[in-house]
């Protein structure tokens, strides 16, 4: 089969393209399937990309980054989480998603694995795929919190494999991993000559716990991060890699070649959101309440929350009780009650028809009147649980 062949496309946004058209249509609906802050982006990082486009904003920057931004988020890193990363290793991109496909281009030869959590984020195995490489897809469940454990990657690490991909907290699930199972799947690659690759998208975006950098338990671990969701920046695509200095070189040379660089604008951008942590702070406060809302309400509908979900802006359902076709389910709530959630057959195939994940990167109000309907198209279908 030729590469392209094996490319999916990304489901959720064909689900979001039908919620469009009821939309159109004069439907009003619940949005609970798009993973995307609907905040707008703190102004003083608006304000910053309008002085840069005043002053030297069109020009490109070095590929691997302003300066100056791979040195506050040095800063940052100490001030975050008390630990110490050269600027040199801080690479920026655009978005995580340019940092994944820059990442597989650097690590994988034809034919090379990468291990990955089923359920988990789906663009993964299509970036690994689109750099010749195998995604392993792991099943894991509530006994790991989601998440791909020390024995699993005993089980599942291949001759051919250079990595393991943690994404924490997880999507589809917003479960956070344990420090010390953090630690013994860091060791764990680490011995077996391979990489931890740590997505770090969501942290900040946490409910009455912390999430930890896998580099504060791993020096040569990769860690991907970006500013689309804490910092509500998702159409300005940025975001940066921190790679061990071995691949400094391979990755400049890669990102010469593909992006050039970053989008300058965003660059300046993200220099001034690094300071806006009162913003962030006002969206992290209302990501809790409405998350609070679902939690209180969706148990006593027959959606089972397992592991309590700490982190990221994503309940994940087990609807067992309620249907053995999730993603049929989620057709029907959509059409009939206007409602959009996403099937778990987005995130990969283990229990996929048992699962549903709901977002709430959505207002509250919002959330209430989905909680609403999804009590009254549960009555009307005779969905009991
Ligand atoms: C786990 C995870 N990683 C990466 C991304 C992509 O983010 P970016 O906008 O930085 O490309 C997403 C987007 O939903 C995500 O959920």
């Amino acid at each position: 089969m030729r590469r392209i062949e094996t490319i999916e496309p990304f489901r959720v946004m064909q689900l979001l393209e039908r919620a469009k058209q009821l939309e159109a249509a004069g439907r009003h609906i619940v949005h609970m399937e798009i993973g995307e802050p609907d905040f707008p982006t703190p102004p003083s990082v608006i304000e910053a990309a309008h002085h840069a486009l005043d002053t030297h904003g069109q020009f490109y920057t070095p590929s691997t980054g302003l300066p100056e931004l791979r040195h506050a988020l040095s800063d940052w890193y100490r001030r975050e989480y008390g630990v110490e990363v050269a600027p040199e290793r801080i690479l920026i991109t655009p978005g995580t998603s340019g940092a994944f496909s820059l990442l597989y281009a650097v690590l994988l030869e034809n034919g090379e694995s990468v291990l990955l959590s089923d359920p988990g984020y789906p663009c993964q195995r299509n970036f690994i795929r689109l750099a010749g490489g195998e995604p392993i897809a792991v099943p894991v469940g509530p006994d790991t919190r989601y998440h791909l454990s020390a024995e699993l990657i005993e089980t599942h690490w291949r001759r051919d494999t250079r990595a393991a991909v943690l994404i924490n907290p997880s999507n589809p699930t917003g479960t956070l991993i344990h420090d010390d199972a953090l630690a013994e799947l860091a060791a764990c690659c680490r011995d077996r000559g391979g990489y931890l690759i740590s997505d770090e998208i969501y942290h900040g975006l946490t409910y009455g716990a912390r999430a930890r950098t896998a580099l504060a338990f791993d020096d040569q671990a990769i860690v991907v991060n970006g500013f689309s969701k804490r910092w509500a920046m998702t159409g300005w695509r940025i975001g940066w890699i921190i790679v061990p200095e071995t691949l400094i070189d391979a990755c400049r040379r890669v990102m010469q070649n593909i992006f050039i660089a970053a989008p300058t604008l965003s660059q300046y951008a993200a220099l001034a959101a690094l300071d806006a942590e009162r913003e962030v702070e006002h969206m992290r406060t209302s990501y809790a309440e409405r998350r609070a809302a679902l939690l209180a309400s969706l148990p006593q509908l027959g959606f089972e929350i397992v592991v309590e979900p700490q982190g990221a802006f994503y309940i994940y359902a087990n609807v067992r009780r309620l249907t053995d076709d999730a993603t049929a389910f989620c057709h029907a709530l959509l059409e009939q009650a206007g409602v959009a959630i996403t099937p778990g057959a987005d995130f990969g195939q283990h229990q996929a028809n048992t699962h549903v994940r709901f977002s709430y990167a959505t207002g509250l109000d919002d959330i209430r009147q989905g909680i609403a309907r999804i009590t009254d198209f549960l009555a009307d279908t005779g969905h009991t649980s």
